[in-house]
């Protein structure tokens, strides 16, 4: 298990104890509990049917566009295939020009700037919110590629991790737990079921693997908003104690570190986010209805 203990040096090695430096940061970064209270949007038959339908297009338009990516694909040129397949759907590419949403609190934000492009693409160290460029891709590298779709007013948010190349034991290994993490806490989701079990399988899985689970990103709810309440927590927490119902729809989205789970958003972009110690991250994402029977998975892979 990697855990820092709070009077432990920071693992950025700014010198500074971890509850002085980016403990602190974790901790006020947690999203606020008014943002967890259970006044969670049920969705009507109608948004329902919008909401198969963006989850499907995204779903596609991650796969297709997955199953191009080789050594030597840059990430500027998925953003190109997302965008022209999202366009070519009448859909629009939902993080493009998507407002300026996290903080880092150590880092005033100076210059807040919409993302610019339409889809993240979040390489090894890179926890979330990559913005593709001409960095090509090489041998051993782990990318996360995230796709959300807006198709006629409702989302879609789906992602994966991808192994480039030939990589190394560890990496594949990284990227198999994420998923796994992903699938036990869907598997969780039914009516009556917990928000707290959501997290509850992520941890327990991941930490035993000895790895840890990010906690300043969450999943959340989704539908006519890009996102919406709840945050989905994907570590264990008390204030997650409130049940799902039929009609809710919301992500499930883990973030897991190879090392710590702190991360640092990028000074210059304000987007990227990566883990303070240098170690891989990797992440799956599926958007999830909560059904009478238990859920169904919104964006689930193409057959
Ligand atoms: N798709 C991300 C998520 O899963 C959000 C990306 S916001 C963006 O919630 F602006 F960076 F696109
Ligand atoms: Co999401
Ligand atoms: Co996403």
């Amino acid at each position: 298990m990697v855990k820092v203990g709070r009077n432990d040096p920071c693992p950025c090695g700014t010198g500074k104890k971890y509850k002085r430096c980016c403990g602190k940061i974790a901790a006020e970064s947690r999203p606020r509990p008014s943002f967890l209270s259970p006044r969670v949007p049920v969705k009507t038959a109608e948004d329902i049917e919008g909401m198969r339908a963006a989850g499907k297009l995204a779903a596609r338009v991650l796969h297709e566009a997955c199953a191009r990516v080789k050594v030597g694909t840059t990430t500027s040129e998925i953003d190109d295939w997302v965008l022209e397949m999202t366009l070519d759907a009448d859909a629009y590419p939902a993080p493009l020009n998507y407002p300026h949403a996290h903080t880092d609190p150590r880092k005033p934000i100076i210059a807040p700037k919409a993302f610019p492009r339409s889809v993240c693409t979040s390489l090894n160290d890179v926890v979330c919110h990559g913005i593709p460029d001409d960095t090509v891709l090489k041998d051993g590298d782990l990318i996360n590629v995230d796709v959300t779709c807006n198709l006629n007013g409702y989302h879609g948010d789906t992602s994966r991790s991808l192994l480039i190349g030939e990589v190394e034991d560890s990496t594949r290994r990284l990227a198999e737990i994420t998923q796994e993490c992903m699938d036990r806490a869907i598997a969780r989701v039914r009516p009556g079921g917990m928000f707290w079990e959501i997290g509850d399988a992520i941890q327990e899985l991941a930490e035993g693997e000895g790895y840890s689970v990010v906690e300043q990103f969450t999943g959340h709810g989704i539908g006519k908003g890009f996102h919406e309440p709840p945050a989905v927590l994907h570590y264990r927490d008390r204030s997650m104690r409130f049940p799902m119902q039929a009609g809710h729809i919301f992500t499930i989205e883990p973030m897991i570190n190879a090392g710590t789970a702190d991360v640092v958003i990028d000074d210059s972009d304000h987007w990227t986010a990566r883990t303070v110690d240098g170690k891989l991250s990797a992440q799956f994402e599926h958007t999830i209805l909560v059904t009478d029977e238990g859920h169904e998975v919104l964006t689930a892979r193409p057959e």
